[in-house]
């Protein structure tokens, strides 16, 4: 037996001894005596009687044992030329006086507090400020635009907003704080105060007694220690697209989450103290909280906070610049990053030019890794390239190929096997499970493991009927998938309306929602459809309202900016065609999937339950890729 299977055996046998002695990586201030509460079945909670801090466990210990010249952070930006170090005493002052400064604003124990930051410092100092106070951040990605913002403000009733004057991007400067006082002015629960970070490539304009500059906050504010908190204390949310517009409050607890980060990075990435793992994610997803942040402090590594892109900053060799610069052990990144590298520099003749023989592996996660983007990694890094599978929901991998236990032999198009304290079963429709290499719905059988979401945030309700109630007992991936015969998991795609493009999780129903607004609008779809660079981009078809006088192009003009400027740019939406009519069922469901696949170039068997099959035949030169 392998120590894979060992640590799979004993984590579904003896669960609490499992956890028991994963939590004695965590340092709390009161050690947990029960491992897990299961009296509410479907509300499993971690370590219900213990307390710690999340941020005295990523920083403070390790000062305490020690290590506080080590290196903790290294922000890495080609788009401002900067590169800066914070050891672990630097980096634990800042987030003390940055709790501090968030406490004079009247931020405490559970109180809210959204952070809209660019890849800065400030980030990660204001994500550990929170946790420090015990209060609950919630990131929202800059790509976002101001109604999203708003949404998540009125959702967790944010106290302060943390933001920046302006985001950079290659090609431009994105002002965010226009953005913030749109959003404020749209939010029906404005925040009390912001902080913002003034950068010098565009100051922002504040608002007197509301605005708080961040530096100067800081500099006036009083250290604070950390507070005790609950295990079962919320530390984050993070909010996620869903089938509907409405995203959801994914909710994060102190000491599953901790335990869960720590057993993690030992096991799947194996990153230690010492080590440097950089995970090229934006803060404002899933993979920038747990590996940019999180992970890699708590198992007191080194990380590398990056504002610059995988091409274009300044050209497609710059992760491996950052890998030798910084001396990279593991880098973490979605697959389209790796298919833009490759665009640009298929023969990886400025991979050659780097020095990355700190590199030990390269992991990949975010959406199916394509056989193509694997092997070109493969042949050109010469390292393990290792695709794990999770979401949002379980904030670390439900599937992988566990580094740290000792690789197992990779087969194609899988990312290998479930992660111990994830059972993973493939279910038909009337919840059975189905035989080895037949396809159906990937569901983790309850209880999930720590770290996983406990709930959503202040919904219960929502978060039984999305994700508990289709099978009793289990928790409902939204993916399709199925199982070979030696348990190697092969995932599929969603089965419902999210779509993944460039990595980024995004619901075709709030573009739908923006695209039905228009007051021209009778009907529409959006559906993802594939792309050689992004994996998917949403593609928008509407039909007219009888006597509505606007010319298609026109309509399609407006439609792109107004996603744009509901959603945010990050959408990717740009393509809209005004058809005659959509294709349906004889009980008026639009035929989504139907239309997906022949966009994707599939010829689909049209569904015996349509409506109208001539409607299908009028779309079909609309649809097809051309
Ligand atoms: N703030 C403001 N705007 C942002 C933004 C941010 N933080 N991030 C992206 N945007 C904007 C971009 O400027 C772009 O706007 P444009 O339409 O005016 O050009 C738009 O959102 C789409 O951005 P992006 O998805 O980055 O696409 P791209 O074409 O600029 O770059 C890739 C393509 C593949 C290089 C890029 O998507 C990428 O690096 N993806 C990796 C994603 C990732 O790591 N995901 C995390 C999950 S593991
Ligand atoms: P997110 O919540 O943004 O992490 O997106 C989660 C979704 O991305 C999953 O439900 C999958 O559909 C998809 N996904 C993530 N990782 C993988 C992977 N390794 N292989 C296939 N799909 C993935």
């Amino acid at each position: 037996m392998n120590a894979y299977q060992r640590e799979r055996d004993r984590a579904a046998t003896d669960p609490a001894g499992f956890w028991a002695d994963a939590a004695q990586a965590i340092t709390w201030t009161r050690p947990p005596r029960q491992v897990l509460d299961d009296a509410r079945p479907q509300f499993t909670r971690w370590f219900p009687d213990a307390e710690l801090n999340t941020s005295a466990n990523a920083l403070d210990r390790h000062v305490d044992a020690g290590r506080g010249g080590d290196v903790a952070l290294i922000y890495d930006s080609p788009v401002t030329g900067t590169v800066r170090r914070f050891t672990f005493a630097e980096l634990t002052d800042e987030v003390a006086r940055a709790a501090g400064a968030l406490a004079a604003l009247g931020v405490g124990h559970g109180d809210r507090v959204i952070i809209y930051l660019p890849m800065i410092p400030a980030a990660v100092v204001s994500m550990l400020a929170c946790a420090r106070l015990g209060a609950v951040h919630s990131v929202v990605f800059g790509g976002f635009a101001a109604a999203e913002l708003a949404a998540r403000m009125d959702d967790a009733r944010a106290k302060v907003v943390v933001s920046a004057s302006c985001g950079i991007e290659p090609t431009r400067i994105v002002p965010y704080k226009p953005m913030l006082d749109e959003a404020i002015a749209q939010a029906t629960h404005a925040p009390e105060a912001t902080l913002i970070v003034q950068r010098d490539q565009q100051r922002a304009t504040m608002v007197a007694g509301r605005d708080h500059d961040w530096d100067e906050a800081l500099a006036a504010a009083a250290p604070h220690p950390p507070v005790p908190v609950a295990a079962t204390d919320p530390l984050y949310i993070l909010y996620t697209s869903g089938t509907t517009g409405r995203p959801k409050g994914i909710v994060r607890d102190n000491g599953g989450h901790a335990v869960a980060m720590a057993w993690s990075m030992r096991n799947i990435y194996d990153i230690g103290p010492g080590d440097v793992m950089w995970a090229a994610s934006d803060v404002g997803w899933a993979v920038g909280h747990s590996y940019t942040v999180y992970a890699p402090l708590l198992a007191g590594a080194t990380t590398v906070l990056y504002e610059g892109k995988p091409v274009g900053t300044p050209d497609a060799g710059a992760f491996w610049r950052v890998v030798s610069d910084h001396g990279v052990n593991v880098l973490f990144t979605a697959p389209t990053a790796i298919r833009a590298i490759r665009r640009e520099d298929p023969a990886g003749d400025l991979v050659r030019r780097y020095d990355r023989a700190s590199l030990r592996a390269l992991f990949l996660a975010g959406e199916r890794l394509d056989p193509p983007t694997y092997e070109w990694a493969v042949a050109t890094l010469g390292i393990p390239v290792i695709d794990n599978y999770w979401q949002t929901e379980t904030g670390w991998p439900i599937v992988a190929n566990p580094l740290g236990l000792g690789l197992l032999p990779p087969r194609a198009g899988s990312p290998t096997v479930p992660i111990p304290g994830y059972d993973v079963r493939v279910l038909d429709p009337a919840g059975e499970p189905v035989p080895a290499g037949t396809e159906g719905a990937i569901c983790l059988r309850l209880p999930l493991p720590p770290g996983a979401l406990p709930t959503l945030w202040e919904d219960d309700e929502r978060y039984v009927a999305s994700y508990l109630s289709a099978f009793d007992g289990y928790y409902l991936t939204g993916d399709g998938g199925y199982l070979d015969e030696d348990g190697y998991v092969f995932v599929l795609g969603r089965t419902d309306d999210v779509i993944n493009v460039a990595g980024h999780r995004l619901s075709t129903g709030s573009m739908e929602a923006v695209l039905a607004a228009h007051p021209a609008v009778a009907e529409c779809a959006v559906v993802g459809v594939a792309d050689p660079l992004k994996g998917q981009v949403p593609r928008g078809f509407v039909v007219v309202k009888v006597g509505a006088q606007i010319a298609p192009e026109t309509l399609a003009a407006e439609l792109v900016a107004q996603v744009r400027a509901r959603i945010g740019p990050v959408a990717a939406f740009g393509r809209v065609d005004v058809v005659p009519a959509l294709p349906k069922t004889r009980s008026g469901k639009i035929l989504r999937r139907t239309m997906r696949e022949i966009a994707d170039g599939r010829s689909p068997a049209v569904p015996p339950t349509i409506e109208d099959p001539a409607v299908l035949d009028v779309l079909l030169p609309v649809l097809r890729p051309s």
